[in-house]
């Protein structure tokens, strides 16, 4: 097994679209999907780019699909080349992860008994994250008596939505020297988008034409028997978001005198030293090791490193699934993966949040509160983008979406990536300028979210979702309540580094905020007296008020299933019986873990595990729940839920991958190998390694930056 790369070696129509997401490729500033160049009929071909938003209904705002640069219309003797017609003899598809490369091969037979040899390749460029590049050749393979006549067009594909819905409108196309270009723009959202494009090839005898009208370059010629055409398409895109003029750049890109080889060289070197960094050394268990390079292949292509406006949606640029919206996947599942590995990507992931605080603030507002209130699904400006009304799983029916107004916990998970940033990178600045303003306005929100209980002599947090999304309208969630706490506590400590750091800085965000004395006490108020429901004598937390005392739900029946327990019984009939989705109260134990002694959190583990639909809850859990089963030693069912996640994808495990990568789970795969199976944690004297080895597993190897230092982590079995 090539641990570096993702290869198959028959296409099967039926899994498609499922083979479209896995063979993305991308740089973050877009994804593109593995798609064939020729065309398939149902294929869901789409590039996305980060930040490039249109209007929709019921989800506000998606990211809008461009017309797609891959597409090269291919005649042969004058015959349709196209996988769906004619037979393949032969293919093959790699995804080199280490090279960031997308090849395929196919040996075809055309209706007229022509036989081709058809190959491509492609990346989407990490130095210069506009440029996309593919290479395409065909050699006649048969043994004829005439050369044969070959068109190949090139272009870019207007004739694709998300789903049906096309964002995009033309505004003009034309041609400069070799090059094409197409402007459109976005129907509501008057996003300006130029794309542009030129053809190169080595092949004697081919002539070329930019059509400007009809739109493309169409190159012509003829081949002998044994001959191969290579054609390079290179492409850049740009937007009105971008700095500068998107036609000047766009053009500009492909005027250097760049080829396919230079591009591709340069775009190898930037993936080694990524890979330097990132790669992660696990001997004994090939699958696994193939496994994880992917999950962090799927990272890097869905994070931008030159962009502070850039966060990473659910599915990141790899499908339609959620949008292109961003939850608190990023912040909680995602996040601790560049903090450690690439700290510029984990800033400017923060930046986004903290450029959307007024979204935010609006949020607060609308319902009634005070400081900033984090939508739960965010896309372009902060404000609250989660549907209201979905089809039910279940029956189809239309169901009323709470998440919107009732999942608050995200303000407080921003605020934790934003503390975990600062003590793991060290960088104050970042904390003086952007950080402290957002742990001050998620703590005022939390104060005024928070409502005293006179008779009881305690705060209290009403009517919210937690992390287990499967009961709704709960009051009290442990989950949120000791976010919550956590978060108005280190408010307060940041106000104290400020006095002494920032003084100025301080005085500018306690007016601005109006932050007074009372404010303050208030705050401290609220974190000594919050409702954390906990029972003293079995140190079992309750995930909500009330969760005790529901049935308890008989898993057993639903041996085999292939869906959730939410898609199969609804939505009712759970709220009154204990099946948790996904970590909820072990979510907790597993982020503010130096809170909790190890018997609590063997308690607790022991308790929700059980109950918890890991098959088909949440793929974002599976893995992460890995770390707290290492640390409870429980090694070979942490190994277990790490393999359902880090295969969550490869492996089609929730039939859902044709809607994109679970990055989210991507991202728990890297924190279980390096907070559970090694138990990386860092003191103040220093770093500390815990292994907990699955059966076969020998060696565990890694790199982590640790303010500012590069800590490399090696692990062997002793008893190997
Ligand atoms: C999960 C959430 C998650 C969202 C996006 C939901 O199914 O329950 O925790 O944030 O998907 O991945």
């Amino acid at each position: 097994l090539n641990t570096w790369q993702i290869e198959e070696t028959t296409f099967d129509p039926k899994s498609l679209h499922v083979g479209e997401t896995i063979y993305t490729i991308g740089n973050g500033y877009f994804g593109t999907r593995g798609s064939f160049e020729e065309g398939y009929p149902g294929s869901t071909e789409a590039t996305l780019l980060w930040g490039v938003f249109d209007s929709v209904e019921i989800s506000k705002e998606e990211l809008a699909n461009v017309p797609d640069w891959l597409t090269v219309r291919l005649t042969v003797n004058g015959e349709h080349v196209r996988l769906d017609r004619g037979t393949i003899l032969e293919f093959r598809r790699t995804l080199d992860v280490q090279r960031a490369l997308l090849q395929r091969e196919v040996l075809w037979r055309g209706e007229n008994g022509l036989t081709l040899r058809l190959r491509s390749e492609r990346f989407a460029s990490l130095v210069n994250e506009h440029c996309g590049a593919l290479r395409y050749s065909l050699t006649v393979e048969q043994d004829l008596p005439e050369a044969v006549e070959i068109e190949f067009w090139a272009t870019f594909n207007q004739a694709v939505g998300n789903n049906n819905l096309l964002h995009w409108e033309m505004v003009d196309q034309g041609k400069e020297e070799a090059s094409f270009w197409l402007h459109s723009q976005t129907r509501h959202s008057f996003v300006q988008l130029v794309q542009s494009m030129r053809l190169n090839t080595t092949t004697e005898g081919f002539e070329q034409e930019v059509l400007d009208l009809a739109g493309g370059i169409r190159l012509y010629g003829r081949l002998q028997v044994g001959e191969t055409l290579t054609v390079d398409k290179l492409v850049s895109m740009y937007t009105s978001l971008d700095d500068g003029e998107p036609q000047a750049n766009a053009l500009k890109d492909l005027g250097l005198e760049r080829s396919y080889y230079t591009l591709l060289g340069q775009h190898e070197q930037a993936w080694q030293a990524f890979w330097q960094q990132a790669d992660i050394l696990l001997e004994g268990d090939d699958k696994s090791q193939q496994a994880i390079r992917y999950n962090l292949y799927q990272l890097r292509c869905n994070a931008s490193a030159h962009n502070s406006r850039a966060s990473i949606a659910a599915k990141g640029l790899t499908g339609f699934g959620y949008d292109g919206h961003v939850f608190y996947d990023t912040e909680i599942f995602m996040f601790p993966f560049f903090l450690y590995i690439q700290p510029l990507i984990a800033r400017n992931l923060l930046l986004y949040r903290y450029r959307l605080l007024d979204g935010a603030r609006k949020n607060a507002q609308l319902s009634g509160h005070k400081g900033a209130q984090y939508p739960w699904e965010s896309a372009s400006d902060g404000q609250e983008t989660t549907p209201t009304i979905v089809p039910q799983q279940n029956d189809g029916k239309p169901g009323l979406v709470l998440n919107g107004l009732l999942e608050v916990h995200i303000s407080a998970d921003i605020a934790f990536a934003v503390w975990n940033y600062w003590q793991v990178t060290g960088d104050d600045a970042f904390m003086r300028d952007s950080g402290a303003e957002m742990l001050l306005s998620t703590a005022l929100y939390w104060s005024s979210r928070a409502t005293y209980n006179s008779e009881q002599k305690r705060y209290e947090i009403q009517d919210v979702i937690g992390p287990d999304e499967w009961h709704i309208h709960v009051n009290n969630s442990v989950y949120t309540n000791a976010m919550a706490r956590w978060n108005l506590q280190t408010a307060l400590s940041i106000l104290d580094w400020l006095q002494n750091d920032a003084p100025a800085r301080r005085e500018e965000l306690v007016a601005r905020l109006d932050l007074n004395e009372s404010t303050l006490q208030h705050w401290q108020e609220i974190s000594s007296h919050m409702l954390i429901l906990q029972d003293q004598k079995t140190s079992l937390f309750e995930q909500f008020e009330g969760f005790f005392k529901l049935e308890p739900f008989d898993q057993g029946p639903y041996a085999g299933r292939y869906s959730s327990y939410q898609a199969l019984l609804g939505v009712d009939p759970l709220q009154t019986h204990q099946i948790v989705k996904q970590a909820d109260v072990l979510l907790l134990l597993t982020l503010l873990k130096e809170q909790f002694d190890l018997e609590t959190k063997s308690a607790n583990w022991q308790y929700y595990y059980p109950i918890t639909d890991h098959d088909y809850g949440s793929s974002l859990s599976s893995a992460l729940h890995a770390i707290l089963a290492c640390e409870l030693s429980l090694c070979d069912v942490a190994y277990d839920l790490f393999s359902e996640g880090v295969l969550v994808d490869l492996e089609n495990r929730d039939a859902d991958s044709a809607r994109g990568i679970h990055l989210g789970s991507c991202g728990a795969a890297w924190q279980a190998v390096v907070f559970g199976f090694a138990g990386l944690r860092f003191t103040p004297s220093g770093y500390t390694t815990h292994p907990c080895w699955p059966k076969d597993w020998k060696r565990l190897a890694f790199n982590v930056q640790h303010k500012g230092q590069n800590v490399h982590v090696d692990l062997r079995r002793e008893d190997t």
